[in-house]
């Protein structure tokens, strides 16, 4: 049996580009006794990678010429364990290749009632489960409140602005280009989206949110959480949650100064979705039903093969994705 896989041909410098990695075909070895071997069905795409080919997130690496790790939806179709049979869909961390063995303990089961698989990696998975923890357990949103959301229609951004939505708060959101923004609210239902690509960001916000932003969820970092900062009402959450800029080595966040925060009687809390693993079973339980009604809607860029995940990576890391990235496998 043939595997297909992406390896790091070299760590980027700077925006990631597809030459930083290379396809390769191998044999699959024999399968191990009491492992299962899977299919990768859809593949998920996300930033904190662009850390891990840099050589470090969260003592998480690999090295030039591994595997680049990921999470996926994958069919078991070899298996001697009766609870895990061929067949079965679950969510396991494949990497970026077609075939993957796994102990069962690192499988897990996707949503019940799920009618399509790959939510299981977006507003359904990890980054959806981010939206919960940040907006729901950190900063408690509620009706009245007022919300500013950068990268708003991609894997976190989009659960995170309807979740807002749902709990009747009045969304803006961040995203590049007027197509993106037209995502944003007609299909998301943002109540405004500022283009972060024409005109002054600044302006924009105060002329939506002239009483200032109750909760910020940062995804971005710098320029967009000082300008978030400087707009914050009296009291306001801050949720810091991603440095998409910083990854890609264009700059160093430094944040406002501390004394902005003061004057702003803030509350800035730091997320790390990890942390939240307790809550992933309650979340889907809860949100799979909303999803399958159509009251929240999933929003992908699915792209089409293996040989497409180096360009899917880089569209995501420069902002050219329509949504939150998926490899259909
Ligand atoms: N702390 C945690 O546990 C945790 C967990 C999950 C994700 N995260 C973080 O959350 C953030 C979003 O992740 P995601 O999976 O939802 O990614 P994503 O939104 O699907 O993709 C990244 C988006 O970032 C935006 N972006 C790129 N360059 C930017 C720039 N220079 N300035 C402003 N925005 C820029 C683009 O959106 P637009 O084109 O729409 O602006 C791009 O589509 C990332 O920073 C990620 O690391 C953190």
């Amino acid at each position: 049996m043939n595997n297909t896989r992406v390896l790091l041909a070299k760590r980027p410098e700077g925006l990631p580009s597809p030459d930083c990695f290379i396809l390769h075909e191998s044999r699959a070895p024999s399968l191990a006794p009491g492992t299962v071997r899977c299919k990768t069905d859809f593949l998920s795409i996300d930033p904190y990678m662009r850390s891990v080919i840099g050589g470090n997130h969260m003592g998480q690496t690999v090295e030039v010429g591994g595997v680049i790790p990921g999470e996926a939806v994958a069919t078991i179709i070899e298996s001697d364990n009766s609870d895990w049979p061929v067949g079965l869909q679950v969510r396991c961390k494949t990497g970026w290749q077609s075939i993957s063995d796994h102990q069962t303990a690192e499988l897990s089961r996707i949503p019940q009632g799920l009618t399509q698989p790959s939510l299981a990696l977006s507003i359904l998975g990890m980054p959806g489960l981010t939206a919960f923890a940040g907006l729901t357990s950190l900063a408690k949103v509620g009706a009245g409140d007022t919300i500013l959301i950068p990268a708003a229609i991609g894997g976190v951004g989009a659960m995170a602005g309807q979740l807002c939505r749902l709990a009747g708060a009045k969304t803006i959101g961040i995203s590049s280009g007027p197509d993106k923004c037209k995502i944003a609210t007609h299909k998301l239902g943002y109540t405004h989206c500022i283009d972060r690509l024409h005109g002054d960001i600044a302006e924009q916000l105060q002329a939506v949110a002239p009483e200032g932003i109750d909760v910020y969820f940062d995804l971005v970092g710098d320029p967009i959480l000082t300008i978030a900062a400087q707009q914050l009402a009296l009291n306001g959450r801050v949720i810091l949650c991603g440095l998409i800029q910083d990854y890609n080595g264009q700059i160093k966040t430094m944040g406002p100064p501390p004394g902005l925060w003061i004057g702003k009687r803030a509350t800035v809390m730091g997320l790390v979705v990890y942390d939240f693993e307790h809550q992933r079973e309650a979340f889907e339980r809860g949100y799979t039903p909303l999803v399958e009604q159509g009251l929240i809607q999933g929003n992908e860029s699915i792209y089409q093969g293996l040989a497409q995940a180096p360009q899917a990576f880089c569209d995501m890391m420069n902002g050219a994705a329509l949504g939150k990235v998926i490899i259909a496998v």
